[in-house]
C-alpha cells in the first residue's frame, strides 16, 4: 500500500525538558527565554518539531506533570508573552511546536480538585474518582506507579480519591462529560494560539474499568494495569476528542501508550481510526523488568531488542505509523543504556543514532542525546530530585529489604534523573546552563561532553546527528520505504533493509565492543553514512554502523 504523505511522518522531533535546557536568568531553572536563546542551535541541528515537556503552572511534585492551571505558564519558566514569542520565533525558523497534554490527572492544587474535595456537594465532586472505604481501609489493593497505595483518604469528603501516580496527581474522571468538555475547550484554546499538536501523557490510562476489584499482588500492592490501561472507553474518548477538536487542525498527535501492544497501537493510531497520528511505543525501553520492576541491573538483550523493533515495524506497516526513540525524560541516557559510555562512547552513540534514524517512523531526539550525554552518575541519594526514584528507594530499601548499595546502583542505571541533568552547552561553569546554582547537579563530564566543543569538531556526535537528520529530509526511502529485518538470528548485529523501489538501503549496526564478521557488507555500494571513515571487508569493528545504497539489479 502506498503510504499517505504527511508532514509529521517526514519530521524529526526534538524533546525539550525545559527545566534542564537553558536558564536565562540565573535562578538555576531552565526557562522559555533560555529556549529562545537556543532556537538557532535547534535550526542548526536541523530538527522540524519541538516537543516541550509541560510548561504550565504546577507545584512541581512531578516537574510539571502535575498541572494546576492548563492555561497559565509556570512562573519559573516565564510568561505567556514569552511563550508567544517563542512560538513565533520557532515558526519563523520553520520549527513546529507540540505541547505536552497531561489530562489523565491534574495537580491536587488545581482549582477543580480543591473544589472536588470540599465537604459541601458541588459540580466538581464528579471531576475526580472518589470511592468509599472498604472495611475502614483503601477501596482496593491497587498500588500507584510512584509507590504506595493508589488511594488517598480525604477527611472532608470522608472518601478516598484515586491517583495512579503520586498522591499530588489525582486522576480525572473521564466518564464525566463535563470533564471532557473542559479538556477539549482547553485544547482548542492552545491550538488557536498556533501550536502544532500534542504529545499526550499516559493517554491510554484515561478510561478505567467499572470493576474496582483487587489487582494481582505484586510486592506490597496489587497491579492496577489491567484495570486502567487501554480501558473500555479510551477509544470512544479519543474519537470524541478527534471529532470535536483535532480533526479541525493539521496537527501532530502522539500518545504515550505504556505497555500497549501493536494491536492496541493500531487502534490508537490506525490510519483510518480518527484517533491519533502515532503512539510512543515504549516496549524496548520497558525491557528487562524483574521482581522490583525496572529496578535491577540486567544488561540489555539484543535479540529481544531486535525482536521488539521488528514486531513494531512489521505490524504497523501500511496501517499505522511508528515513533522512534531511545530515551526521554523518564529513561536513562541512551548511550549509557544501549551503547557504551566508556571507551566506545562516541562511536556507539553514533551507531545507536544510525540504527534508530534509519527505521521507519518519526524519530524523537531527547535533549543532549545529540551530543552523547551520559547517565548522571550520582553517588548520594540526596543528589536525586525525582519523586519516582526517591519513593522507590524508600519502598525497596526500607520495606522490601533491598540493600542501600544495590539500590544506589539501580538508580545509577535507571533513575529518571539520569536524563534530567542540565544540558551541557559549553565547558564554562555549570556547563553553560546557568549562571546560578542548578536545580539538579550538572554531570561532571561537561568539560569533555558539550555542544560548543562538538560544534567545532567535524566528526563529533553532534555533526553526525545533523547529517542523519539531513539524510531523512533528502531521501524519501528513509521516511516511506518498507522495512525488512536482516540477520534476525544474530545476537551482535542489528541489520535491516529499507526499500522504496528502485532505491534500497542496507543498514548494518554492530551492538558490541568486539569485532564481528558480517557478510552483508558490500564493498562496491556507495556509503550513505557510517561512523567509521573506511571499511574492512566482511568485518564490523566495535559499534560500527554502515548504511549503504544498493544499486538495483
Ligand atoms: C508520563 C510522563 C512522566 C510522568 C507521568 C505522570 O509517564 O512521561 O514523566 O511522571 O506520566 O504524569
Ligand atoms: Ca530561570
Amino acid at each position: 500500500m502506498k503510504e499517505q504523505k504527511k508532514w509529521w511522518k517526514e519530521a524529526v522531533a526534538y524533546q525539550i525538558y525545559p527545566r534542564s535546557f537553558k536558564d536565562s536568568n540565573g535562578d538555576g531553572i531552565g526557562d522559555l527565554r533560555g529556549i529562545l536563546e537556543k532556537l538557532d542551535y535547534l535550526s542548526y541541528l536541523g530538527i522540524d518539531v519541538i516537543w516541550m515537556s509541560p510548561i504550565f503552572q504546577s507545584p512541581n511534585h512531578d516537574n510539571g506533570y502535575d498541572i494546576s492551571d492548563y492555561q497559565g505558564i509556570m512562573d519559573e519558566f516565564g510568561t505567556m508573552e514569552d511563550f508567544e514569542l517563542l512560538l513565533k520565533e520557532s515558526h519563523k525558523r520553520g520549527i513546529k511546536m507540540i505541547l505536552d497534554l497531561v489530562v489523565n490527572h491534574t495537580s491536587d492544587e488545581h482549582p477543580w480538585f480543591i473544589k472536588s474535595r470540599e465537604a459541601q456537594e458541588n459540580p466538581y465532586w464528579g471531576y475526580y474518582i472518589w470511592k468509599p472505604a472498604r472495611d475502614g481501609k483503601e477501596p482496593n489493593n491497587w498500588g500507584a506507579w510512584f509507590g504506595g497505595s493508589a488511594w488517598e483518604y480525604d477527611e472532608n469528603r470522608e472518601k478516598y480519591y484515586f491517583h495512579q501516580f503520586s498522591l499530588h496527581q489525582p486522576d480525572l474522571n473521564w466518564q464525566n462529560p463535563k470533564v471532557r468538555e473542559e479538556i477539549f475547550a482547553m485544547m482548542k484554546w492552545w491550538l488557536d494560539k498556533g501550536i502544532d499538536g500534542f504529545r499526550m501523557d499516559v493517554i491510554n490510562m484515561i478510561s478505567k474499568t467499572e470493576d474496582y476489584s483487587d489487582g494481582e499482588q505484586k510486592g506490597m500492592y496489587g497491579d492496577l494495569s489491567p484495570y486502567c490501561m487501554n480501558g473500555p472507553k479510551v477509544h470512544e474518548y479519543l474519537r470524541e476528542m478527534n471529532e470535536k477538536v483535532l480533526c479541525r487542525y493539521d496537527v501532530m498527535t502522539i500518545g504515550e501508550a505504556m505497555e500497549a501492544s501493536p494491536a492496541e497501537a493500531k487502534k490508537y493510531a490506525g490510519a483510518d481510526r480518527k484517533e491519533l497520528n502515532m503512539v510512543f511505543q515504549l516496549e524496548h525501553l520497558d525491557m528487562g523488568k524483574g521482581k522490583y520492576g525496572k529496578w535491577n541491573d540486567k544488561p540489555v538483550n539484543l535479540q529481544e531488542l531486535k525482536g521488539i523493533f521488528n514486531k513494531w515495524q512489521e505490524e504497523l506497516n501500511g496501517v499505522g505509523w511508528n515513533s522512534l526513540c531511545w530515551s526521554n525524560h523518564d529513561q536513562p541516557r541512551a548511550v549509557s543504556r544501549f551503547g557504551n559510555d566508556g571507551a566506545y562512547w562516541a562511536v556507539s552513540a553514533k551507531m545507536l543514532a544510525t540504527c534508530l534514524h534509519m527505521m521507519r517512523g518519526t524519530p524523537f531526539i531527547y535533549q543532549g542525546e545529540e551530543i552523547g550525554m551520559t547517565n548522571a552518575g550520582f553517588q548520594k541519594l540526596e543528589d536525586y530530585r525525582d519523586v519516582e526514584s526517591i519513593q522507590a528507594y524508600h519502598e525497596l530499601v526500607k520495606q522490601s529489604g533491598v540493600s542501600h548499595e544495590a539500590m544506589m546502583e539501580y538508580l545509577k542505571l535507571k533513575s529518571r534523573d539520569n536524563a534530567r541533568t542540565p544540558m551541557q552547552w559549553s565547558e564554562e561553569g555549570q556547563a553553560g546552563f546557568t549562571e546560578g546554582s542548578p536545580w539538579i547537579s550538572v554531570n561532571g563530564n561537561y568539560p569533555e561532553i558539550n555542544v560548543e566543543k562538538q560544534q567545532g569538531e567535524e566528526t563529533s556526535i553532534l555533526n553526525y546527528y545533523r547529517r542523519l537528520i539531513a539524510l531523512r529530509h533528502d531521501h524519501p526511502v528513509i521516511v516511506y520505504g518498507d522495512f525488512c529485518m536482516l540477520l534476525e538470528e544474530s545476537d551482535t548485529v542489528f541489520a535491516y533493509k529499507r526499500i522504496l523501489d528502485p532505491v534500497k538501503l542496507t543498514v548494518v549496526c554492530n551492538f558490541t565492543s568486539q569485532e564481528v564478521a558480517c557478510s552483508l557488507l558490500s564493498e562496491a555500494a556507495p556509503v550513505l553514512i557510517s561512523n567509521y571513515r573506511d571499511r574492512i571487508s566482511g568485518i564490523l569493528r566495535p559499534y560500527e554502523a554502515v548504511v549503504y545504497e544498493e544499486t538495483s539489479i
